[in-house]
């Protein structure tokens, strides 16, 4: 039987993922969103492509959750994107009623699905879809770490003008300016990128990469980058779908993990057909634990402003 993917919000990022899927023949796709005709006209459009590119999936639009019925994954894109000079976190309050809507939404029809959130602030938004939708911790996945990981060899790539593909790297803890990317376990087809760069050049790309949802904002002005991410979410979903078993940085729900308990932080998980099928607790130096916490804290504080405004 083919898999049904959902993907609530179809903007920039929830379209490019319907695009993504179908150019990949991965699921059928539907595609819901609050605007009348948005989705139903963008997965029309998309529908009309497959003669061109050769899939062969469903694309429908609806502005209700009846059609997601039986989802295998559903992906939660809704939401407002960020402005120039707005942070991830202004987007709180305001994304945390969209989220827990859609998450009510289409855990209605799909009560077994696996939910992977895409929304900023994405650690916050993570633990409003595990918090709403009452689903077991393996079934609610962020997607922030892949996007972050591939920003940081894509610098780390230009800077040695090697193949993307050979570097190899994690970046680690909340979607932030604190994110962490794992310096000392970077590697270019096996070297270690300490060998390869000098500190003054790492530091200038793990800053990049910090900054690199801000980057391309303030290029855009009217809205956030979209390609990349949707890239990213689709690797998400199909390493689920396919039962990949790929080992991905990912907002997992930690309980004791890292010292961390009760939030969603971005660390290596097995992706498989249950979701994440493994958290993989590598050991960090001093530094790096250090920067985890602090990345932790950082999610922690919107988590209790959620809590409290939200009660
Ligand atoms: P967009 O503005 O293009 O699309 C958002 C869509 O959500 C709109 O079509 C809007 O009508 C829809 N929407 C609003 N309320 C809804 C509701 N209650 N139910 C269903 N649909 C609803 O924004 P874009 O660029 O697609 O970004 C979406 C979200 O993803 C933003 O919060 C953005 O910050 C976040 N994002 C997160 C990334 C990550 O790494 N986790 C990367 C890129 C974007
Ligand atoms: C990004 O990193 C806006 O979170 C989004 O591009």
């Amino acid at each position: 039987m083919r898999k049904k993917v959902t993907v609530v919000g179809a903007g920039n990022v929830g379209a490019s993922c319907a695009l993504r899927i179908a150019d990949k023949e991965l699921a059928d796709v539907v595609l819901v969103d609050v605007m009348e005709g948005v989705p139903q006209g963008k997965a029309l459009d998309l529908l009309e492509s497959g003669p061109v590119e050769g899939y062969d999936v469903s694309i429908t639009g609806a502005n209700d959750y009846a059609p997601t019925e039986n989802s295998d994954v559903v992906v939660i894109t809704a939401g407002f994107p960020r402005k120039p000079g707005m942070s991830r976190d202004d987007l709180l309050m305001a994304n945390y009623e969209i989220v827990k809507s859609a998450t009510e939404g289409a855990v209605k029809y799909s009560p077994n699905a696996i939910i992977v959130v895409v929304t900023n602030p994405l650690d916050a938004m993570c633990y409003t879809a595990h918090i709403t939708s009452k689903f077991p911790k393996n079934r609610v996945i962020g997607m922030a770490g892949v996007l972050d990981t591939a920003r940081y060899r894509t610098f780390i790539a230009s800077e040695l003008n090697v193949s993307m593909e050979n570097v190899s790297a994690m970046v680690l803890g909340g979607h932030g300016d604190t994110m962490v990317p794992l310096v000392r376990l970077t590697s270019v087809s096996g070297i270690p990128l300490t060998e390869l760069l000098p500190q003054d050049r790492i530091d200038a790309i793990v800053q990049r990469t910090r900054d690199g949802g801000a980057e391309i904002v303030k290029y855009l002005k009217t809205g956030s980058a979209f390609y990349a991410p949707s890239s990213s979410t689709v690797e998400m979903v199909e390493s689920i779908l396919k039962d990949k078993k790929k080992v991905l940085p990912c907002a997992a729900l930690l309980e004791g993990e890292y010292g961390i308990n009760g939030l969603f932080v971005g660390v290596p998980c097995k992706l498989g057909a249950n979701g994440i099928e493994k958290i993989y607790e590598i050991s960090l130096s001093g530094a790096e634990q250090k920067e985890l916490n602090r990345s932790a804290a950082a999610v922690q504080e919107l988590v209790d402003v959620l809590k409290q405004k939200a009660s």
